[in-house]
């Protein structure tokens, strides 16, 4: 199932966040159903919000995961291994709970608990609830921002993965103005003394990243995540973050996931952009003289930008990082998760760049299996030729 961009109109950003959803959903519950015997999907922010996809609700959260949970445990259980596939679904506003309600009928095979009210009142008794043997993965995805304390006893959780919405644009606008008590109470989480300082005078892309560090801190530091990486998603005619997507993993294997996933999702940002600034052109324009000047076209979209400079950086990190090894081998499964902490490229892009270094005779690979691998297997060595750089 991949997302249908026509139930998105006027909600592109919904758009760049199911795609993202979606593919890491689909990859990750193949991954987790063959090692766990009970998933736990938990939207703590429902919905259904906007949605117009009618009575499949494929255009939500819930209804992106409850049918990639359906197929997966159908897959599974064709195979005769059983997987205990469970949902709690939170909602605060009455009209949406009672669409809810309607909605998970049409996913039986789930065990789901729809829930009336406030997350926050909900996220104990849900943690609770769930054995320490089952896998979670909890989305937070609020119009504003959530009470961030009350969620950590299911960040807290060991088995588990999550996606957090940090609104970034408001935080931006309204941090440390006290006007919004959420805000404030999630950026002193992480009990950096004086956030305010850090923030005051930066502007920009400064500013940006200080927001972006502080909010993760928050989230991976009490937990202990190993990975948290960050989906910037931009407001739609204007070159600006709209939102961040905090990803939270203990596992490589979940970033690996996060990074395949994220470069599909800004593709897709790259795209949506670019057409709907195409159209608000066409729009103000009777000569229709838009992409004129390209600068809308989808190789200059900030999303295709991340990229690119990811694609020109991780190479010459994982080149750093090896040169730092002194001429000790490194593993290959121990070099990735390190490069693909900082950089948006995915581990098979990555691999490929190693198979380039080695034919180039910078990096010895000694025991390199055939010439036609492409990507090296995580136990593979490697050393960096010292005598060529
Ligand atoms: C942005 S929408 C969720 C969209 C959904 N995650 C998706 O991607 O399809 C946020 C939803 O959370 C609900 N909501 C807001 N604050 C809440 C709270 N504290 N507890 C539970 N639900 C809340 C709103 O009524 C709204 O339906």
């Amino acid at each position: 199932m991949s997302i249908d961009f026509k139930h998105y109109a006027g909600r592109e950003q919904a758009f760049v966040k199911h795609t993202f959803l979606d593919e890491y959903l689909k990859a990750a519950l193949g991954i987790i159903c063959s090692r766990y015997r009970e998933f736990v999907y938990v939207d703590g922010f429902a919905g259904p919000w906007k949605s117009t996809a009618g009575e499949h609700f494929d255009d939500t959260s819930f209804g992106i995961a409850l049918k990639h949970m359906t197929k997966i445990l159908e897959f599974y259980e064709s195979k005769g291994r059983l997987i205990k596939m469970r949902a709690f679904l939170v909602e605060k506003d009455s009209r949406a709970y009672t669409q809810l309600e309607q909605a998970i009928k049409r996913f039986p095979k789930i065990e789901i608990s729809p829930l009336k009210g406030m997350m926050e009142d909900h996220t104990a008794k849900i943690a609770a609830s769930i054995p320490s043997s089952a896998f979670s993965f909890t989305l937070i995805d609020p119009k504003g921002f959530p009470e961030i304390g009350a969620m950590m006893p299911l960040l807290q959780r060991q088995n588990a993965e999550a996606l957090v919405n940090f609104m970034f644009d408001f935080a931006n606008r309204f941090g440390g103005t006290d006007l919004i008590p959420k805000l404030e109470a999630w950026l002193s989480l992480a009990g950096k003394e004086g956030w305010r300082d850090l923030i005051n005078g930066l502007t920009g892309a400064e500013r940006e990243q200080m927001y972006e560090d502080l909010a993760v801190e928050a989230l991976r530091s009490t937990p202990g995540y190993a990975y948290a990486p960050v989906i910037t998603v931009d407001k739609v005619l204007h070159n600006r973050p709209l939102y961040k997507l905090i990803f939270l993993s203990r596992h490589s294997r979940g970033l690996e996931i996060f990074r395949k996933s994220e470069s599909i999702a800004l593709g897709a940002q790259a795209e949506v952009r670019s057409v709907a600034k195409a159209n608000k052109k066409a729009e103000n324009s009777a000569m229709g003289d838009f992409f004129a000047d390209g600068s809308d076209a989808v190789p200059n979209d900030r999303s295709s930008q991340v990229i690119r400079r990811s694609q020109l950086q991780a190479p010459i990190q994982l080149k750093n990082r090896l040169i730092a090894a002194g001429g000790e081998e490194v593993t290959w499964g121990e070099l990735w998760p390190q490069v693909l902490e900082d950089f948006s490229v995915t581990r098979s892009w990555l691999g490929r760049q190693v198979n380039y270094f080695r034919k180039a005779g910078q990096l010895l690979a000694p025991g390199w299996s055939s010439e036609r691998k492409q990507i090296p297997d995580d136990d593979q060595r490697l050393i960096w030729n010292n005598q060529l750089s």
